[in-house]
């Protein structure tokens, strides 16, 4: 079983079956975004001379070498399902996968729904005669009777914030989510000393919000520099184990 107030170094999708039934309040998850694009040498990336192009592969390279473009084994929705009290699940997704989530937890599961924007006003100026990556989607999945945004600031459903360089400076991680964001969703679908889950946790930004909002975490992370970041940070450190007040 898993105990509250810890994170864990393993697969999720192994790990989620030692969670007891009806025992999590709240999923906050971010899963790897599912994105298709083949591995470049950085050679070749740095031979590429359209600016624009040679942006979108370093990204999408950054994001290969961390092994994040894969998306999420729909197998594990319905462990989500088990394992929550009553429906109340956040996830992060790319435009791509929105039909998938929609398709399972509205369609098959009847789930009332939200469709949350994280508006960044600083992404790469990558246009191409196509809309602009300045968008990344929350959806958030709910059964009745579950907390709601306490104040009119916090019921917004688009966050404007730009990307967060100084989370990722500090915590290396490439798809570091802004960490007032992930507070604002805990705190408007939980109360205080419920238990959040992140099977997906990356650098611990759950955690370190459920640490500072009064909630009760448990964090699974596969990869072990992930892990080990995470296991820092909440413990007051950067990624480099250099303690600091400014970061939280
Ligand atoms: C998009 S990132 C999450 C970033 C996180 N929100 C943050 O603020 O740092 C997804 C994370 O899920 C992890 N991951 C991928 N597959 C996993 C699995 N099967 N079990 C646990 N973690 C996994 C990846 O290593 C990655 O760190």
């Amino acid at each position: 079983m898993l105990e509250t107030n810890n994170i864990y170094l393993g697969d999720c999708y192994e790990l989620i079956k030692e969670i007891p039934d009806k025992s999590i309040d709240l999923i906050v998850i971010d899963p790897p975004y599912q994105i298709d694009g083949k591995s470049k040498t950085q050679e070749k990336i740095d031979s590429i001379k359209n600016d624009i192009t040679k942006g979108i592969y370093k990204l999408n390279q950054e994001l290969i070498d961390n092994n994040i473009t894969q998306g999420i084994r729909e197998e594990i929705f319905d462990e989500f399902m088990r394992i929550m009290k009553i429906p109340n699940i956040y996830i992060w997704c790319n435009r791509k996968q929105i039909p998938m989530y929609l398709n399972h937890f509205v369609n098959k599961q009847k789930l009332n729904f939200e469709l949350l924007f994280w508006n960044k006003p600083n992404v790469m100026p990558l246009y191409n005669h196509q809309y602009l990556n300045d968008v990344e989607y929350c959806l958030y999945f709910k059964g009745a009777n579950v907390c709601d945004p306490k104040s009119y600031e916090d019921a917004r459903t688009v966050f404007r914030s730009p990307t967060n360089i100084n989370d990722k400076n500090a915590y290396h991680h490439p798809t570091c989510k802004p960490l007032r964001i992930i507070e604002t969703l805990i705190r408007n679908s939980s109360k205080e000393n419920d238990v959040v889950l992140d099977c997906f946790l990356g650098s611990g930004t759950t955690a370190i919000a459920c640490k500072n909002l009064n909630r009760n975490y448990i964090g699974i992370e596969i990869n072990p520099k992930w892990y080990k970041i995470a296991k820092n940070r909440l413990e007051g450190c950067d990624a480099n184990g250099q303690q600091s007040f400014l970061l939280k």
